[in-house]
Parts: structure tokens; sequence; C-alpha cells
């Protein structure tokens, strides 16, 4: 009984203490945010640009024909709200301060004659290649300079990508996607083993 009660008692003291030291801990993680969030960066960073220039042969990471490979049409979808205001993506779809988006890969740049487009646009010549649209969606002012498609650019590249399968996806007969030689060693050693189980007959 007492003994019982005692335990009692000490269990009650050592569960407040506990979530004493517990509310203070996380006042002190609320408040220093900012030291932890310095330590955790530089790590990542060198680590993903190190991997990322050497595998690959451009300056800025993986290209795009890479990031299509992984790219996805419905987070594409979502980026394409960005666009929204501007352009529709439907089939005959109307011009609105864009032009209409259907099919426009592997469309002539500014070809869509039923759309008003710059004297910059109308110049510049060319296809909307999947190279051509990741850069100019980076940024629209230095890809074309003066043209009038007043959006700042997608920065992050996943996100372009995704945007550009999207596009992509935009057609009856999608454009073919780009191919990425890297893949070709690895397979050719997958098929060896294959041929190789043959013998040792029991
Ligand atoms: C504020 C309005 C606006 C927004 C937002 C916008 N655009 Fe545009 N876009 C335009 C205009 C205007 C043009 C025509 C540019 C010209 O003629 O100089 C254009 C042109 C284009 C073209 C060239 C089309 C062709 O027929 O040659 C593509 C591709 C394009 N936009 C894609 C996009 C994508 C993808 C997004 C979203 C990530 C986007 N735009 C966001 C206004 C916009």
């Amino acid at each position: 009984m007492n003994s019982h009660d005692f335990n009692k008692a000490a269990m009650g003291i050592l569960m407040f203490m506990l979530l004493a030291i517990g509310v203070s801990n996380l006042t002190e993680v609320v408040f220093e945010q900012e030291p932890l969030e310095a330590n955790a960066y530089p790590i990542d960073t060198a680590s993903v640009a190190s991997a990322s220039s050497a595998d690959v042969a451009t300056e800025n990471g993986p290209s795009i024909a890479e990031l299509l490979q992984t790219a996805s049409v419905e987070k594409g979808e979502s980026v394409f709200k960005k666009c929204a205001a501007c352009h529709t993506p439907d089939n005959g779809g109307a011009n609105k301060i864009g032009p209409n988006l259907w099919n426009v890969v592997g469309r002539n740049v500014a070809s869509k004659a039923d759309y008003d487009y710059s004297p910059a646009m109308h110049d510049h010549g060319g296809t909307w290649s999947y190279e051509a649209l990741d850069q100019y969606l980076t940024s629209p002012k230095d890809y074309v300079p003066k043209n009038k498609m007043a959006f700042a650019g997608i920065k992050k590249d996943t996100d372009r990508a995704s945007v550009i399968m999207y596009l992509r996806s935009l057609s009856d007969t999608p454009h073919e996607l780009p191919t990425v030689e890297v893949a070709e060693a690895p397979a050719e050693e997958a098929a060896a083993p294959a041929e190789a189980t043959a013998p040792d007959p029991m």
C-alpha cells in the first residue's frame, strides 16, 4: 500500500521533471534553428555538385534529356498552373495573352498563324526542341531577348523538366523522348549471365 503510493508520487515527480526538460529543450530548438540550418546544407550541395559535374559534361548539373527520363506529367500539370493565366493547353484551345500550346514540342517557333507574336519571337527561328524549351523556360528574356512573354522563368530544373514533360503530352502523337547514352554498358553486362545459365545438366 505505502510503497505503491510512494511509487505513484515518485512517478509523478519524474514525469513532471521530464516534461519540464522537454519543454525547455523544445524552446531551445525553436529559437536556435538558424545555426542548425547552416550546418545541414554545405555537405549536401558539395557532394551533389561534384557528383553531377563528374558524371556529366555540363556545368550546371543534369541535362534536360536526363531530367526527362524521370520527369512526371502529373507534376508538370501542376507546374503548368503558372502558365495557365496566359496559355491554354488543349487541342483547339483559344490563344490568350500567349498562344495556345497544343503540339508545341517540335513545332516551329512562332508558327501559330492565328497568334500575333512579337517581332523578336517572330524572327527567332528554329523549333521548340526540348533543349530550346528548357532554355526559354529558364529565362525567357535571355533566350529570346525582347520577346513579350512576361514570365520570369522556372529556376528549378526538375520543375522545368516536369512542365516540358507535360507540354510533350499535349499532342495526339507525343514527340519521342531523348535518349541518354550512359545506360549501354550495364545493359550488355546484364544480358551476359542469362546466356551462361544453359549448361550443367542434372
Ligand atoms: C504573363 C503571361 C504568360 C505566362 C505566365 C507564360 N507565358 Fe508563355 N507566352 C506568353 C506570350 C505573350 C508569348 C508570346 C511571346 C512573343 O510573341 O514574344 C508566350 C510564348 C510562349 C511559347 C512560345 C510559343 C510559340 O508558339 O512559339 C512557349 C513555348 C511558352 N510561352 C510556354 C510557356 C510556359 C510553359 C509557361 C509556364 C511555365 C508560360 N509560357 C508562361 C505569355 C505568358
